[in-house]
């Protein structure tokens, strides 16, 4: 596929970091880091996000549910309306299927944390589950850049958004192990299927948008911020299956880039 200039430097740069994430999570599978308890863990952070998580731009911050269900309530007078405050019933159709999407990414996880837990153990409640650091970080640094630079912002954060599937794409190597690793590969290939198409799209979709050489080059500053975060957040999440010294020689370059499928991305876009 044709990309611009701008577009192919974003996605070099973009593509080291994608890598750091997916080694964060492959090297967790088979860490001495690894534990039921961690699982559990990683389960449970992973549902907060899904449940949750914010910084996207989604409306007024509210997160991937509640923002959709918030805005769907106050623009319901206004679909299709014959007034100046109308919106289209195409617009009201995306909220709806982003909310449906992002709740089966929750449901997904959350089921398989219920069928790993000890006999006896609490089923995930996601209005107790606790955020951490790492990700409150990478949250506050979204919703910086989305307040400061508007729609470029914005843009920036959707880039980053789910690292190029890292995680979901790494859980489904799974497969084949049995137990908890059978049920965490098939969440994830479930996730993946729904989000890796859209991601690429709204990747390559970049270059229809009319950004200028200055404002690709701050969206490249913003991406690599966000994605340097987002190795942190992961590892954090994951039990620090990598060391410092290790994610420092990642930001140094020191790591076989992860491949942006052009072929796939085209096929999303058509
Ligand atoms: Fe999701």
């Amino acid at each position: 596929m044709r990309i611009s200039a701008n577009l192919n430097r974003l996605i070099e740069a973009a593509e080291p970091l994608w890598a750091g994430e997916a080694e964060v999570v492959r090297t967790y599978w088979d860490s001495p880091v690894r534990t039921g308890e961690t699982d559990l863990l990683w389960l449970g952070r992973q549902c907060s996000k899904e449940f949750n998580g914010t910084g996207i731009g989604e409306f007024k911050n509210l997160g991937i549910f509640l923002g959709p269900l918030t805005e769907l309530s106050e623009i319901f007078p206004n679909i299709d309306a014959g007034t100046d405050a109308r919106v289209g019933r195409q617009y009201a159709a995306e909220l709806i299927g982003m909310l449906k999407d992002e709740f089966s990414h929750y449901m997904a996880f959350a089921d398989v944390h219920d069928a790993i837990r000890e006999a006896g153990a609490p089923a995930l409640d996601p209005h107790t589950l606790a955020t951490w650091d790492e990700d409150v970080t990478l949250t506050a640094v979204r919703h910086r850049h989305n307040a400061e630079h508007g729609a470029l912002g914005v843009r920036a954060s959707r880039f980053t958004e789910g690292g190029y599937c890292t995680l979901f794409r790494e859980g489904m190597r799974l497969t084949g192990r049995g137990g908890a690793d059978d049920l965490i590969a098939a969440a994830c290939a479930k996730v993946y299927d729904d989000e890796f198409g859209h991601m690429l799209d709204g990747i390559a979709g970049l270059d229809d948008e009319g950004w200028s050489d200055d404002e690709f080059r701050l969206m490249g500053e913003l991406v690599i911020a966000q994605l340097r975060l987002r190795i942190h957040m992961r590892n954090a999440e994951f039990s620090f299956p990598l060391t410092e010294t290790r994610i420092q020689a990642i930001f140094d370059g020191d790591i076989e880039p992860e491949q942006f499928d052009f072929e796939r991305a085209e096929e999303a876009l058509a």
